[in-house]
């Protein structure tokens, strides 16, 4: 069988490192907000060149905290891509503010083009989400951004260490946002995030909304949250921080492998964007005969998954926001069409070739 993910590979690799940070956060007898952290932030901080890396316990709290960091709430609107995973959205409405959905390019990113159209008195924020870890046409998403003046928070949870024309994924917005999700590029042992910006009074509104809203014990200035970083997590991410570049390259070796591999007519290959540096968290192919497709590989022994099959707006819990089929067709044929390969760190090679294999004899 060929597996869709085995983080215990991914874990085998690194193992001694692994479990040698693990024992020094458990042995120093400080479980929160203690050194760990620290490193971590600092480590963090210093990989993406900006100033300030707060940690979080998730990609969800991550956008959650950012949204609520810069002030937007109930009457505000913040632009999300239409085909992203419901946290995205979620980060928006748990805030009282109302996600706007654009379409997304070939790229699977939001389409820049479309951004500007969306934006009304009421928008605050533009969402870009790197989704799959391919990252988004960034300069033209900040100009559009600067000439409007609103935010942008950029969701990473996929693109650790993705870049476009040299620059990191997170580094564009005002505020980054990343989830450390064990399958992700740089990911934990347990769940955990952080956000990442230049800005200090930003960073230090996020310090304080993840520790019940106090940066002075037992004053609390804001109503915060309970979404502290732990310090195992926190040692166990140095070690995949130090891996990641190594991580990201492994991913591009097996999508390269998978380029030049796969040859179907029924099988739509992904792209990348001109200047992009993708980090294939997922490997995303297209095929009118998705399900037919995917049933033919299950039956050759290859798992796969679906990224994503219903897009927020057909969600139940977006009932509300009045949207039906076919309010946003490109999103929707994404989730009709989409099929995400296996791909990740450990993955043998003689798996890759029978992922090709099992797909160049898929026939309808
Ligand atoms: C695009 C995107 N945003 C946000 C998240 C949320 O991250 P987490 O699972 O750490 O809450 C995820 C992860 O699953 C994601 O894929």
């Amino acid at each position: 069988m060929v597996d869709f993910v085995s983080l215990k590979r991914q874990f085998d690799r690194y193992s001694p490192e692994y479990e040698d940070a693990a024992l020094r956060a458990m042995r120093s007898g400080w479980y929160i907000m203690g050194n760990e952290l620290k490193t971590f932030e600092t480590q963090f901080a210093q990989y993406t060149g900006v100033g300030y890396c707060v940690g979080l316990n998730s990609g969800l709290d991550a956008l959650t905290l950012a949204v609520r960091a810069l002030g937007i709430g109930p009457g505000d609107e913040v632009i999300v891509p239409a085909n992203t995973y419901i946290a995205s959205v979620l980060g928006v409405t748990e805030n009282g503010a109302t996600p706007v959905f654009v379409e997304p390019d070939e790229f699977f990113c939001l389409d820049a083009e479309k951004v500007e159209a969306a934006i009304t008195h009421r928008t605050k924020a533009i969402l870009p989400v790197h989704l799959y870890g391919q990252p988004c046409e960034m300069e033209r998403i900040c100009s559009i951004a600067e000439k409007h003046g609103l935010y942008i928070i950029e969701d990473c949870a996929q693109s650790h260490g993705a870049r476009i024309n040299g620059r990191l994924t997170g580094t564009f917005g005002t505020i980054g946002c990343f989830s450390f999700y064990p399958t992700k590029p740089l990911g934990a042992l347990g769940d955990s995030g952080a956000v990442i910006t230049s800005d200090p009074v930003l960073a230090d509104k996020v310090r304080k909304l993840r520790n019940y809203g106090s940066g002075v014990k037992y004053v609390n200035e804001l109503a915060g949250v309970n979404s502290r970083l732990d310090e195992v997590q926190a040692a166990i991410l140095q070690v995949g921080l130090r891996h990641l570049d190594e991580g990201n390259e492994y991913r591009r070796r097996i999508a390269r492998r998978y380029l030049e591999g796969i040859r179907s007519d029924l099988v739509t290959l992904p792209d990348t964007r001109l200047g992009a540096e993708h980090v294939y968290h997922v490997f995303a192919v297209l095929s009118e005969h998705r399900d037919e497709l995917q049933k033919h590989l299950l039956d050759k022994g290859v798992k796969t998954l679906i990224h994503y099959p219903i897009p927020p707006h057909l969600q139940e819990c977006y009932a509300r926001l009045g949207y039906s089929r076919g309010s946003f067709p490109v999103s929707e044929t994404y989730a009709q069409n989409e099929l995400s390969l296996p791909i990740y760190v450990g993955m043998p090679d003689e798996d890759v070739e029978a992922v090709i294999e099992a797909v160049n004899c898929f026939s309808v």
